[in-house]
């Protein structure tokens, strides 16, 4: 069998074979712009005559839980071990990975537990729920239970506490679609949501219109590619109305978080949209078991800076930041 990372010549394949569930209210769409953001977690079962049969997805809540996703065989191979034999490399690449928890919301309970998964309360993955299945036609009577993997040799079905607070924090980090602010005009609201490579062009150009972002090598999409990978769950966009308005890219090394390119459209300043962007971020940032976060902004950004000790930052004199490029 053929199993391989996809590729973006696979992308109107894996849309085929997932649209063809989703008609059967197995599996909820995806587009090819959010299957081409996400490629580098696909997995693809390749036919002898080169059609995508087979297809699945690791979406990272966070570093250490990974959703097993858009599972999809064709018709054409049912039976043959195809399902099992993706979702077997999937597992050793979540391995490979060090995601040490796996878990999937299915209807094919028996399937995932061939495979290795055990039963879980679905009420673990509230935000699951809120963020992804209010857009299924059957939301409210889901039949699909949750299933849970250990990538780590356990014999127990019960979760431990250390492993209920990594999905709780999983929770808190991909926490979605707040309302925010009464944006002006009093009709609108203002969400925050997770930031995706999906939407790097609308960011890039928020970010081009804003004073005060220092744009450089490091946003070209290659590189906020690599930094999302990298920082998953940590970055938010702000939106009204389907229209981005604020961005805040948020990082750590383990030790100290950092924030950059926090930035509100010009039209949407004042209305606490910045705000709630930070307060995201941070709150993000204290889920992932990080104390203490640092930024940097230019000198003479003082609105940044006036932003910034308005909510609870407090500026440095007993630093001097240095710089080095390593190319
Ligand atoms: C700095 C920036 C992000 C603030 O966005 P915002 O959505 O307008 O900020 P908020 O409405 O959430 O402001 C919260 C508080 O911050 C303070 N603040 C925000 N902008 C301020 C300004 N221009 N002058 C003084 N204080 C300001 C105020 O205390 C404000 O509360 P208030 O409106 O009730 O007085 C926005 O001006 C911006 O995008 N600037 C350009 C990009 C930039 O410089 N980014 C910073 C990189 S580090």
């Amino acid at each position: 069998m053929n199993i391989r990372p996809a590729t973006p010549t696979d992308i109107p394949g894996i849309v085929a074979l997932v649209n063809d569930h989703v008609r059967r209210g197995d599996l909820l769409p995806r587009t090819p712009e959010s299957i081409e953001a996400t490629l580098d977690d696909w997995l693809v079962g390749v036919h002898a005559d080169g059609g995508v049969i087979a297809c699945v997805s690791l979406l990272f809540y966070t570093p250490v839980l990974a959703e097993v996703r858009s599972l999809a065989v064709h018709d054409r191979v049912k039976g043959e071990g195809w399902g099992s034999a993706i979702v077997r490399v999937l597992v050793e690449e979540a391995r490979q990975r060090g995601v040490p928890m796996l878990f999937a919301l299915t209807r094919a309970v028996r399937f995932f537990q061939q495979v290795g998964f055990f039963v879980t309360s679905k009420d673990l993955f509230p935000e699951k729920v809120y963020r992804d299945c209010v857009q299924c036609p059957i939301f409210d009577n889901c039949d699909e239970t949750a299933v849970i993997m250990r990538l780590h040799p356990s014999a127990s079905t019960d979760l431990t506490p250390a492993e209920q607070k990594v999905i709780r924090v999983a929770r808190l980090t991909r926490s979605t679609t707040i309302p925010v602010a009464a944006i002006q005009p009093p009709t609108q609201t203002a969400i925050i949501r997770e930031l995706t490579l999906a939407d790097y062009d609308a960011v890039y150009a928020l970010w081009q219109a804003c004073e005060g972002v220092g744009l450089g090598d490091s946003d070209s999409r290659e590189q906020i590619t690599f930094f999302l990978q990298r920082n998953p769950g940590l970055s938010f966009v702000a939106e009204v109305n389907g229209r981005l308005i604020g961005t805040i890219l948020g990082a750590h090394d383990g030790r100290r978080g950092y924030v950059h390119h926090l930035a509100v459209h010009n039209d949407f300043r004042r209305q606490g949209v910045a705000r709630a962007l930070a307060e995201q971020c941070q709150a993000a940032l204290k889920a992932q078991g990080i104390l203490k976060c640092h930024l940097f902004v230019f000198n003479d950004n003082e609105r940044a800076q006036a932003f910034w000790r308005s909510v609870g930052w407090y500026d440095r004199d007993d630093l001097h930041m240095m710089s080095l490029f390593l190319e």
